[in-house]
């Protein structure tokens, strides 16, 4: 597009002020700058801006019921049938690694946060060593797919790559970017975030089904036979990328998504929480949640007791059905960069004053027929958030040292050393038959870092 062409495009939406330094730009600059108005959506562009104008008016009416009796953790027959469908090669796993991680203050990607308590691995490791661990237990080399956004995909890939992919195959690794969109300001106006490039973000977990449809990726699996796909988040390094229980429980009940979910314990927790809404299951995030409702206890338990870990199985043809719907944004007040033309500089203010636009994955709910397993978070929850409090680095170590003395006691019938920091290899998460054999009954040495090859 040439830039008369853009001053119209911008015109027609009262954003002509973006080009108000452009003849100051050099040429590759100009270029960036036409080539992002060029890529502007102007219908998705009005929908954000409608959005926010509308943001307090009344909202749709949701008929808020409480879930009703969810399927309990540990289900044997689940557990059995997705053994059996991981070892057929059936099942992938995606990991949403795209956000910013704002609140953990971390300079990179949070994947390459170092979390566990004794090799500082980083998240992206265990993970790794997680997929190839399931993969011998399955005795079959396991998929997995990360989802990264244009902010983190280089440096993710990067690190990757110095690590020599941690030991897992090309063929078995993928990585597909997620869409931006668009960040407006308190007024509704979109901003530079550089000389030369318009403010956006990623546009939420939620677009991640829609982008590997779209990626090469999905086709790749289809390909493979895979039939089903376990959803986790980057940061829940509690979460197993090849949930057993999980893919059973979709498989046996031939439902289009099941999902891990945890009881609430606090009510100042800001999770989103599951409700039954007529005849569907949904989750309504704690922002959107009326207050009385949320903090609402019967007999001294949460009237809305589950929440929501965005923890899934989603069946692939249930996937390939969510090509063409339209998922809602969710508004989020933050601080993002801004080019400041007075200092000539790119700023990042600590107060938060841009509207991101986020979609949400559990918005995909109502299309699907769902069922809920409700699990003790000590076996599968324990998020990385924040740089300290709850949801930080100490709080994972110590959840994950808990479910590595469970995992190790598991295999070996014994008692785990009392100390700190503690560790044990994720063969332990995925024993094989030969790993039993020889760790059966064995004690566990009084080490803070254990390997299976011990
Ligand atoms: P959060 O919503 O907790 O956001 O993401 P975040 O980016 O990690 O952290 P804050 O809110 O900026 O502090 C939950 C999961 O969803 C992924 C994240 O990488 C994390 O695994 N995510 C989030 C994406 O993949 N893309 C997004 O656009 C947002």
């Amino acid at each position: 597009m040439i830039a008369s062409d853009c001053l119209q495009k911008l015109k027609s939406i009262g954003e002509e002020k973006l080009l108000i330094d452009f003849e100051s730009l050099n040429d590759a600059d100009k270029k960036t700058l036409l080539k992002d108005i060029e890529n502007l959506d102007l219908d998705v562009l009005k929908e954000q801006k409608r959005i926010l104008r509308t943001r307090n008016d009344a909202q749709a009416q949701i008929n808020f019921k409480p879930i009703k009796n969810p399927y309990q953790s540990p289900n044997q027959s689940f557990e059995d049938k997705g053994k059996e469908l991981i070892s057929k090669g059936l099942v992938g796993c995606l990991v949403v690694a795209g956000g910013q991680g704002t609140r953990l203050k971390f300079d990179h990607p949070k994947g390459l946060f170092p979390v566990t308590p004794v090799l500082k691995k980083s998240l992206f490791q265990l993970l790794s060593e997680k997929v190839l661990k399931a993969s011998d237990q399955a005795k079959e080399k396991l998929p997995l797919a990360i989802m990264t956004s244009s902010i983190n995909e280089e440096e993710t890939k990067q690190f990757f790559k110095e690590n020599r992919f941690f030991g897992m195959e090309e063929k078995d690794l993928d990585f597909f970017t997620q869409p931006n969109l668009p960040v407006l300001d308190n007024q509704g106006s979109l901003f530079l975030e550089s000389k030369c490039k318009i403010a956006k973000a990623p546009d939420g977990n939620g677009s991640s089904l829609q982008a590997l449809y779209k990626s090469c990726v999905f086709s790749k699996w289809k390909q493979r036979g895979i039939r089903y796909l376990l959803f986790i988040l980057i940061d829940n390094p509690l979460a197993d990328p090849f949930d057993k229980e999980l893919v059973g429980m979709a498989a046996e009940l031939k439902s289009d998504v099941t999902i891990k979910c945890v009881q609430r314990i606090d009510p100042d927790e800001k999770v989103g929480v599951f409700i039954q809404d007529q005849d569907k299951t949904k989750v309504v995030e704690y922002s959107e949640f009326p207050k009385n409702l949320y903090e609402a206890k019967v007999n001294g338990a949460f009237l809305f007791p589950y929440a929501n870990i965005s923890y899934f199985c989603f069946d692939l043809n249930f996937i390939e059905s969510l090509a063409n719907i339209t998922l809602p944004m969710h508004l989020a007040f933050k601080s993002v960069p801004i080019y400041s033309r007075e200092k000539e500089a790119i700023v990042i203010s600590k107060e938060p004053f841009a509207w991101k636009f986020e979609k949400f994955i559990f918005d995909v709910l109502p299309y699907a027929k769902v069922d809920l397993l409700l699990e003790e978070r000590k076996f599968c929850y324990s998020p990385l958030k924040n740089k300290e409090g709850n949801a930080s680095l100490k709080t994972v170590q110590e959840d994950l040292m808990a479910l590595d003395k469970i995992k190790i006691e598991s295999v070996t019938e014994t008692k785990a050393p009392d100390i700190q920091p503690f560790e044990v290899d994720p063969a332990f998460y995925y024993p094989t038959s030969e790993l039993k054999k020889k760790w059966h009954k064995r004690s566990i040495p009084l080490k803070a870092y254990i390997s299976a090859r011990d």
